[in-house]
């Protein structure tokens, strides 16, 4: 016998219906518990489904419908906040352009501007239950990534143990300085393996290999930093409400490796001008870097900036990735 689908009356409703059933789905993939009986969690899912048939237009990304298990299984672990992309401008026009746009959206101008470098790397998110780090997710799909937890430890900037024992995720992202490439294709190559073309090419592999004779190190720099489902209630409102400057500082502090510990540090700005001066200065600096950069990433700082400005499927509304032109590669 199938229970009836539960009653979704308008969008609100149905937003909340998505995020119960992934909460739920995560929860089960995740340690085998979950928050709804199976009833409940049909009734749930057929709701949805019947609400997205009549508003296809107004179809969550993050939908379980038609997801095998809710999306959980899909790439193993399931993100517990969606792990967006960035789009992209290439010219100070087009960036002043989506200042303007983002003002109109949100009812006056952006209060704050964080600029930083665009790491050209693999997006991850460290898990930290009480300080200590347990789990390692790529971004997969940005609703659940691959478990990759088997590389804990060759992660330089990613502590074991936090400063401070919160339960929290680290976004950030997994890249190799120039040094660690030349010696992961000097191991890889003594190990009778073709050499990496690229960095980015050479922390994608490395990341995903188990059970290789020999571990190489990467770098992890940190970009994000947000509440668990099992983080306590104060620490999450505290989180919820800090402007991302001051969260990178909190990371920082935690231990974390950050641009702050580089030559291009996130700065603030004030205005789409001042924003567009430290573009050039960190374009000006990019050839000299010890690590790939392919942009930069201006996001709105204040967290009720953010929270105005929402996200669409794909990327937030609030951030943009103002990309640098591709270098060429050397050739070795
Ligand atoms: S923020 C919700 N900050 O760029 C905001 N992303 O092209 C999304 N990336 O998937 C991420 N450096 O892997 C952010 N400083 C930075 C970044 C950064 C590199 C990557 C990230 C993202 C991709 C989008």
């Amino acid at each position: 016998m199938t229970t009836p689908a539960a009653q979704i009356v308008d969008d609100a409703a149905y937003a909340q219906a998505v995020e119960d059933v992934v909460a739920a789905a995560a929860a089960y993939y995740t340690d085998g518990a979950s928050p709804l009986d199976d009833d409940a969690y049909d009734r749930l899912v057929r709701g949805i489904a019947a609400w997205e048939a009549a508003h296809p237009d107004q179809v969550l990304p993050h939908s379980p419908t038609g997801k095998v298990a809710g999306g959980a299984v899909e790439g193993d672990v399931p993100h517990t906040v969606p792990m967006l992309s960035l789009d992209n401008v290439f010219s100070p026009e087009q960036f002043t352009a989506w200042t303007a746009s983002l003002a109109r959206r949100i009812g006056h101008e952006v209060e704050r501007f964080s600029v930083e470098a665009k790491l050209d790397g693999l997006a991850v998110a460290a898990r930290y239950t009480e300080g200590r780090l347990t789990r390692l997710i790529t971004r997969g799909d940005g609703i659940a990534g691959e478990d990759v937890s088997h590389a804990l430890g060759t992660l330089e900037g990613l502590p074991e143990k936090l400063e401070q024992p919160l339960t929290v995720e680290v976004r950030g992202e997994v890249l190799m300085t120039t040094a660690q490439f030349e010696h992961a294709n000097e191991v890889r190559t003594a190990h009778g393996g073709q050499p990496f073309a690229n960095p980015r090419g050479a922390s994608a592999g490395t990341l995903r290999a188990k059970d290789r004779a020999y571990t190489v190190p990467m770098t992890f720099f940190g970009y994000g930093l947000l509440p668990l489902p099992d983080t306590d209630a104060e620490l999450t409102e505290r989180l919820d409400g800090l402007a991302h400057s001051e969260l990178m500082a909190l990371a920082a502090r935690l231990g974390v490796h950050t641009t702050g510990a580089t030559a291009v540090p996130t700065v603030t700005a004030s205005t789409a001008e001042e924003v567009l001066e430290r573009v050039r200065e960190i374009a000006g600096l990019r050839a000299e870097l010890p690590f790939g950069i392919d942009g930069i990433v201006v996001k709105a700082d204040l967290a009720a900036d953010q929270r105005a400005a929402g996200s669409g499927s794909r990327a937030p509304r609030w951030a943009i990735a103002y990309k640098l032109p591709v270098l060429p590669q050397i050739q070795s």
